[in-house]
């Protein structure tokens, strides 16, 4: 199936997405300054929002990622959240900035939050691009976050329907008719 296609609408612009990166880098830049910056992206989604916020911060920071088993959202939801792959750096003592591309349920960052907060990490803050408050099943505070949309399915931006769809340059709504 061809991409435009399987996209109903654009929900967010490349343009959009790249201002409200600009406007998070800075507040978190200035909230990091001289105190040191771990920063982990959740793969796989999480990837190309890491990228640009990391070049738009001005600070220097530490990458590092971890990688998640899908659980199976919705009514199939088992609630465990699986590390595939873990940190090469100790975060212990250290500022954590967890980098998400969508916060649904909270049980992924939750479950992300409190590991490295049991491995004595000084500080752990969440950055989402997108956060879908209605679906939200554990209240866990973000600290950055780029929109606030509704429950709709999306694609695009490191964001995939089935593996595919992750490099669009939008963040773009998926066709009902492809999923259901
Ligand atoms: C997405 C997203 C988060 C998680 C958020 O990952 O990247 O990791 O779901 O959902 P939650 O708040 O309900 O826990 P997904 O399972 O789609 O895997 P992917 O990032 O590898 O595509």
């Amino acid at each position: 199936m061809k991409t435009h296609e399987c996209v109903q609408s654009v929900l967010i612009s490349a343009q959009e997405i790249q201002q409200r990166i600009a406007e998070l880098a800075q507040q978190i830049s200035k909230d990091y300054r001289d105190k040191g910056l771990l920063v982990v992206g959740v793969l796989k989604g999480g990837w190309m929002y890491l990228a640009d916020l990391v070049r738009q911060l001005s600070i220097d920071v530490e990458v590092d990622f971890v990688s998640v088993s899908s659980y199976g959202r919705g009514t199939k939801s088992s609630g465990k959240v699986n590390l595939l792959r873990d940190l090469t750096t100790d975060c212990g003592g250290r500022n954590v900035l967890i980098v998400e591309d969508i916060i649904d349920s909270g049980i992924t960052l939750s479950h992300l939050k409190d590991l490295f907060l049991k491995r004595y990490a000084n500080t752990v803050e969440i950055t989402a691009l997108l956060s879908k408050p209605s679906r939200r099943k554990i209240d866990i505070p973000v600290k950055y976050v780029g929109f606030e949309i509704p429950d709709e399915f999306v694609v695009g931006y490191g964001m995939d329907y089935a593996e595919n769809l992750r490099g669009l340059q939008d963040v773009c709504v998926l066709k009902r008719e492809v999923y259901e």
